[in-house]
């Protein structure tokens, strides 16, 4: 039986920390359908379009396998979003401490909507550890170099973003 896996976010945009987790999810699943949110409570830069070209960049920059990932966007709950898929779980990326407590209680909520499926977290690696979107936008605004952050294309479409 093929194992379907959801990795859900506002990626807005992805950064070198989201691929990592993409990369080592593969590990333990067959399939991952990468699920870019579109109604969540943040107001995102990047439009749903401009997220996604950018996962699929680079996802073929760096030679991650695509036919076993989709990119898709969702509205309304996670939890049929993922039944639709007949994934059996949720992964999710864990930074720091701080991220426990929200995603302990989004953990708790989808398995109260959806028992069948199990959230998983995979630990960011020491050198993500730090990386958040908003800190990336927040540097490339002030003239910081988000180069080691994100990729290049990331950095163009930003840059056309605010000029
Ligand atoms: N490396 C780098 N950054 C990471 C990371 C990693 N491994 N893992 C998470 N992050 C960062 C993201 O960049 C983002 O940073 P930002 O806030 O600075 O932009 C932050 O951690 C996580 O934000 P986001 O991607 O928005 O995820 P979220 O945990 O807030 O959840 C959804 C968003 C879409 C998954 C959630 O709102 C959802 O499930 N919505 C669907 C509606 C629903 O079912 N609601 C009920 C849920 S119980």
């Amino acid at each position: 039986m093929i194992k379907t896996g959801i990795y859900p976010g506002t990626f807005d945009p992805l950064t070198n920390g989201h691929l990592d987790i993409v990369k080592r999810s593969l590990k333990i699943i067959d399939k991952l359908i990468i699920a870019v949110a579109d109604n969540n409570n943040k107001v995102p830069l990047l439009s749903i379009d401009e997220r996604k070209q950018i996962i699929q960049n680079d996802l073929e920059e760096n030679n991650i396998q695509s036919s076993n990932i989709e990119i898709q966007s969702v509205k309304g709950l996670l939890t049929e979003f993922a039944k639709s898929y007949n994934a059996t779980c949720i992964i999710k990326g864990l930074r720091a401490v701080s991220d426990f407590e929200y995603e302990f209680q989004m953990a708790g909520m989808n398995y109260q909507l959806n028992p069948n499926i199990e959230t998983i977290f995979l630990m960011s690696s020491d050198k993500n550890s730090f990386i958040s979107s908003k800190l990336v936008k927040e540097v490339h605004k002030l003239g910081g170099d988000i180069s080691s952050f994100v990729s290049t294309y990331t950095i163009k479409v930003l840059n056309n973003k605010i000029s």
